[in-house]
């Protein structure tokens, strides 16, 4: 049977497939549908220093193969998510990651320092790439220098892994990413949520209170492969392709485009398993292939 196992250098997982932040709540809303221990890693929902409310109503969309969201990053603060964190982890052996947010950077540093002595929190994923929280869906991953200063602060304050979250809505994405990893990132996750725009013709309306929201699912795949591949190309840390992710074949094609592991997102929202059966599915596939490991394949495209 092929060895699954993603070694993102600072950590071994047993299986390169990760829900994402924002899919999959805390974790332990998925404990009713299976075995947290089965998945590589999990990561929780976005997190700030406050409790925050989020955006109003209608926080999702659907959309032909895709998925828009405006959530607004709500969560119940650093503070507050301590103790949801220590009942997940004593259900589970699994690594949990948690997704880092922050209005600036002292506010970033704020929440990273709350959770970095924490045993339970194996990793943190900075998020500088929500759309869904500046006007216009600004963000600091638009910026290489807004990046570097976030991810040096970080670096220099906390003792965790750090794996930096990028969004796709800049020109130049590996400019971003090697910015990150000069201050200092231990790995890059890519890609957050594309900028969409959903129209009410009836009412000549946004549907959205905050006009635009962040698309998902398999509609994007084709542009995440992309990124992840150009980024890959770029730096020499190690890279988690994000982009609608929905089998075990969609896997594959990211561990082929570079990437060391991989996030699922959409998918957890439609079918709570999914990520299982992708695991299951990427092994599978692999043993058909006689692909023995994911390091055998990982950025070794034929050109
Ligand atoms: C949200 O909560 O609005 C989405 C989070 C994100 O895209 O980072």
């Amino acid at each position: 049977m092929a060895d699954l196992t993603a070694d993102l250098g600072f950590i071994k997982l047993k299986n390169p497939v990760i829900p994402a932040s924002g899919t999959f709540g805390y974790g332990g809303e998925f404990l009713q549908f299976f075995d947290l221990d089965l998945l590589g890693a999990f990561v929780m929902k976005g997190v700030y220093s406050e409790e925050r409310g989020g955006n109003e109503p209608p926080r999702i969309w659907e959309t032909p193969s895709g998925l828009l969201n405006s959530i607004g990053l709500a969560g119940p603060g650093a503070e507050g998510l301590r103790g949801i964190i220590k009942e997940v982890a004593s259900k589970t052996s699994t690594p949990i990651i948690v997704n880092v947010c922050g209005g600036n950077d002292e506010e970033y540093l704020e929440v990273a320092r709350v959770l970095d002595v924490m045993e339970e929190v194996a990793m943190l994923e900075l998020n500088i790439s929500c759309p869904n929280v500046r006007s216009g869906g600004s963000c600091p991953a638009q910026s290489p220098s807004d990046t570097k200063k976030v991810v040096r602060l970080l670096k220099e304050n906390t003792k965790k892994p750090l794996i930096v979250k990028l969004s796709p809505n800049v020109s130049d994405v590996p400019s971003v990413a090697r910015a990150a990893e000069e201050a200092g990132a231990d790995a890059i996750s890519v890609v957050n949520t594309f900028l969409g725009l959903a129209l009410d013709v009836k009412n000549r309306k946004p549907v959205f209170k905050n006009f635009f929201a962040g698309l998902s699912g398999p509609a994007i795949k084709p542009l995440a492969l992309k990124i992840v591949w150009e980024v890959a190309e770029a730096v020499n840390i190690p890279v988690i392709g994000i982009g609608g992710i929905m089998t075990g074949r969609d896997v594959l094609e990211f561990i082929l485009a570079g990437a060391t592991a991989i996030q699922t997102g959409t998918v957890n929202i439609i079918e709570p398993t999914g990520s299982v059966r992708i695991i299951n599915e990427t092994l599978e596939l692999m043993d058909e292939l006689k692909i023995d490991n994911l390091e055998e394949i990982r950025g070794g495209l034929n050109i």
